[in-house]
């Protein structure tokens, strides 16, 4: 939950400024004044900068999470993508991620040899920093309603990931987006889900999906699969499994993998 706080002190930054210069050219004779009130403010400003930047942006990332007492499976994703990478191995050379922050997931594949990736955002993004923006110009990520169907051909991905948004469909809409993460996939689909009775951690966007996440049980999601005809891709949990005790990794949040349809 870092944009929020981020566009507020940019928000505040602008509100803040643009009236001292206003007056620094009508009224030149104050000037002096000015420039001591500004040195002040500036280096209030500056001060305060070097302190929030001084966690860097991880951490101050978890301190919010923290905070607000609740878990984001996107963040879990990207935790788990070295162990992820064990599993999958060159299953992972195309990537389509699913879910909010995107844009960080897609960086964070893009930085591993031989990895497309690409990502759908279910949020609108009033925020983003100029790197996700850059994706979005280029389409690499869009931002798109998965209620309905992917703007993608079948078999475009050799894995689709999604994290902290299969919650917020109903079985009605599940229907629809399960069996298009299976559609444009050809090795298998990861599911990153929150285990009921987890605080999310991301409150205040819940709106933006229309309803608030609904966190099934493991023994749920298992029945669905089968319903929908979606099998577990027994191999890939179980590396999955060794690659995380080899690395003493506990998810955060639930984690299936789903063989794509053949
Ligand atoms: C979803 O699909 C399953 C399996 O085809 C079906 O049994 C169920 O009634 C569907 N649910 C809704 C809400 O459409
Ligand atoms: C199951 O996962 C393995 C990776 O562990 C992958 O190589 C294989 O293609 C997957 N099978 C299917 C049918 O998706």
């Amino acid at each position: 939950m870092s944009r929020r706080p981020a566009s507020l002190a940019r928000r505040l930054a602008d509100g803040g400024n643009f009236p001292f210069v206003g007056s620094v050219q009508s009224k030149t004779h104050a000037s002096s004044l000015l420039s001591i009130g500004l040195i002040i403010v500036g280096a209030i400003l500056f001060v305060g900068y070097l302190y929030s930047g001084s966690g860097g942006s991880s951490s101050h990332r978890h301190i919010v999470s923290k905070i607000e007492g609740g878990v984001s499976c996107t963040l879990e994703l990207q935790r788990a993508l070295p162990v992820l990478k064990k599993a999958y191995g060159d299953n992972m050379h195309k990537v389509l991620h699913l879910g909010p922050d995107s844009c960080s997931v897609v960086s964070q594949l893009l930085k591993e040899e031989d990895t497309e990736a690409w990502g759908i955002e279910p949020y609108d993004l009033d925020d983003a920093d100029a790197t996700c923006m850059s994706f979005v110009r280029k389409g690499i990520v869009r931002v798109a309603d998965i209620k309905f169907p992917l703007p993608y051909k079948a078999k475009s991905f050799s894995l689709v990931m999604v994290s902290d948004a299969l919650d917020y469909l109903s079985p009605r809409y599940l229907n629809k987006s399960l069996p298009e993460l299976a559609r444009v996939s050809s090795d298998g689909i990861v599911v990153f889900t929150g285990y009921p009775g987890q605080q999310r951690a991301k409150v205040a966007e819940l709106s933006k999906f229309g309803r608030p996440a609904k966190l099934r049980s493991s023994s749920w999601w298992i029945r669905y699969f089968f319903q929908m005809k979606l099998e577990e891709n027994e191999s890939a949990m179980k590396k999955f499994k060794q690659a995380s005790a080899k690395r003493s990794y506990k998810p955060a949040c639930q984690v299936f993998h789903l063989k794509s349809f053949p």
